[in-house]
């Protein structure tokens, strides 16, 4: 079985995501991370040198490049299912669970978190609460997509671990 947390920044893809692979005996890969090792460079640095479309096809590249793994839990990026028909991709050869989350809990997680981000890090206040405003409608018809949609404050992994289980036990 192969799992993509999928959610808008800030979501907790990475936290739950670890926990969960320790949950269910899998392996956790962080796809952001993944990136930041194969091209030696931050995201940040990525974006502000190279562009967006750039850093996307490396996203997608790395994406594909995990599609024949086994008990992997992979923790995308906020925008990963939003390009080159990704999620389809995903439903078709794994499991994708969405984080949701809504607009004022991302606003208080992210107010502190955006500076390593590049599509956050020189918003104001009230451009990032429009920003996520904007964002989250654009991209949550992608995330609803997800074959699991769950609540992503709180999440208890055990509930969650087993969900998947129920859900896609059999793939
Ligand atoms: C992005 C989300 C980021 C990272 C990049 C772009 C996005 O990942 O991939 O900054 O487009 O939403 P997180 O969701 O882990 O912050």
């Amino acid at each position: 079985m192969l799992v993509f947390l999928i959610g808008f920044m800030g979501s907790g893809k990475s936290t739950v995501g670890k926990k969960l692979a320790k949950k269910l005996s899998f392996d956790f890969l962080d796809l952001d991370e993944l990136i930041e090792k194969d091209e030696a460079c931050s995201i940040d640095q990525l974006f502000t040198k190279f562009g967006e479309e750039h850093f996307r096809k490396i996203e997608h590249r790395l994406l594909t490049a995990q599609f024949n793994k086994k008990k992997l839990v992979l923790a995308c990026g906020g925008g990963t299912p939003c390009f080159y028909n990704s999620i389809n991709l995903m439903n078709e050869v794994g499991c994708t669970v969405y984080l949701q989350m809504n607009q004022d809990a991302l606003f208080s997680r992210l107010i502190n978190a955006k500076s390593s981000r590049p599509l956050l890090k020189n918003r104001t206040e009230p451009e990032l609460r429009n920003y996520i405003q904007l964002k989250l409608a654009e991209r949550e018809k992608i995330y609803l997509e997800s074959g699991l949609i769950i609540n992503g404050i709180g999440v208890n992994v055990n509930t969650l671990a087993q969900q998947i289980i129920e859900k896609f036990g059999d793939r």
